[in-house]
C-alpha cells in the first residue's frame, strides 16, 4: 500500500494490517485472520496506554496507525528518573494527550491568555525560557518526545510557569481534530526535523497540506514563526509560505526575517551552528 501524504485520514479511522493467508482451508485462513487482528489490537492498546501511571499515552490517537507519512519517527527513548517524577507529579495537572476526540477550550485551559502553539520542543529548554520570559501568553507545547515532556515539565515547575501546556502526540491531528477555528495567536516551529535524504523530503512538517490546516485555526494576523538553520529546508520553507494564498512575508524584502529577540537559542540550533550553519528565521502572518 502507497503511503499517503501527511494529513488525509480523519482519526479514528486506523487500519488494522491484516493480510490474510494463501490457504487452500477457508476455516483455518479466517482463525488465522483472528488470530492476527487479536494479537494487533493488543499490541494497538499496549502501545496507547502510558508508560507512567497518569502519565502520557504512548500514542493516544493511534497515530502510529494512520495510513499517512509521519514528520517523526516513533520511538520509544529512555527516561530518566527525574523525568520520570516530573511526568507522575506534574503530567495530571500540566499534560494533556493528542486523543483526536474533543475540540480543547483554549480559553479554559489558559485563563483567557493569548495562546500560542509550538510543535516540536525537544527536550524544552527554549519553551521553558520563553514561558518565563512572557507569562502574559499561554504556550501549548507539542511533542511525541517522553523524555522532552518530563524535562519541559520539570523546567516550567521549577520556574513557577503556569502558562505552558505539554501535548502528547502528532501535531497533525491537534491541528486537524482538536482546535476550534481562529483559536491560535501564533504557530512556532522551530528547528524541524530537516529529513535530508531526497527520499525523506514527504516527511517534512511544512508543505502546503500543512498550512492548509494551520490557516483555518489561527486568528487574522497571527504569525507563523519557522527557524531551521538546514538550507534547503529554510528555501523549502521559503517557497512554501510565500506561495501560500493565506500567508504574507512579515520581511519587507520577502526574505528570511531576522532572529525575534523572544527566541532563545535552541538545543538543535546549538548542534547546527557548531557545524557551522547559517540559521534562518521565517516570519509570516495569517491574512
Ligand atoms: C529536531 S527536533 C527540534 C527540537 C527543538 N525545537 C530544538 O530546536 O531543539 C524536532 C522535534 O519535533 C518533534 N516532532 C516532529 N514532528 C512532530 C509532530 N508531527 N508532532 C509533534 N512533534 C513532532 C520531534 O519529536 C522532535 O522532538
Amino acid at each position: 500500500m502507497s503511503e499517503q501524504p501527511l494529513n488525509p485520514t480523519p482519526a479514528g479511522s486506523h487500519d488494522a494490517d491484516v493480510t490474510s493467508d494463501a490457504t487452500s482451508d477457508p476455516s483455518a485462513a479466517d482463525e488465522a485472520a483472528a488470530l492476527r487482528a487479536a494479537s494487533f489490537e493488543r499490541a494497538r492498546r499496549l502501545r496507547m496506554e502510558p508508560r507512567f501511571p497518569g502519565g502520557p499515552a504512548a500514542d493516544p490517537a493511534g497515530s502510529h496507525h494512520e495510513r499517512r507519512i509521519r514528520s517523526f519517527q516513533p520511538r520509544r527513548s529512555r527516561v530518566t528518573t527525574g523525568q520520570q517524577e516530573s511526568l507522575e507529579r506534574l503530567w495530571p495537572t500540566w499534560g494533556l494527550d493528542i486523543d483526536g476526540k474533543r475540540v480543547l477550550d483554549l480559553a479554559e485551559l489558559f485563563d483567557g491568555l493569548p495562546v500560542v502553539l509550538e510543535i516540536g520542543f525537544g527536550m524544552g529548554e527554549a519553551t521553558a525560557q520563553m514561558a518565563a520570559d512572557d507569562p502574559g501568553t499561554g504556550i501549548l507545547a507539542v511533542d511525541v518526545h517522553t523524555p522532552g515532556q518530563g524535562n519541559l515539565l520539570g523546567l516550567a515547575d521549577k520556574a513557577g510557569s503556569t502558562n505552558v501546556r505539554v501535548a502528547n502526540g502528532d501535531a497533525v491531528i491537534l491541528l486537524r481534530e482538536m482546535l476550534a477555528p481562529e483559536s491560535l495567536d501564533g504557530l512556532r516551529v522551530y528547528f524541524p526535523d530537516p529529513w535530508p535524504k531526497a527520499r525523506h523530503h514527504k516527511r517534512r512538517l511544512i508543505q502546503p497540506e500543512f498550512l492548509d490546516l494551520v490557516a483555518p485555526v489561527l486568528k487574522p494576523g497571527a504569525i507563523v514563526h519557522c527557524a531551521t538553520d538546514w538550507e534547503p529546508y529554510a528555501e523549502q520553507m521559503l517557497e512554501v509560505l510565500t506561495a501560500h494564498p493565506r500567508f504574507e512575508n512579515t520581511a519587507a524584502d520577502g526574505g528570511y526575517a531576522p532572529r525575534p529577540a523572544f527566541r532563545p537559542l535552541t538545543r538543535f540550533e546549538g548542534q547546527g551552528l557548531d557545524k557551522g550553519h547559517v540559521v534562518h528565521d521565517l516570519l509570516f502572518a495569517r491574512v
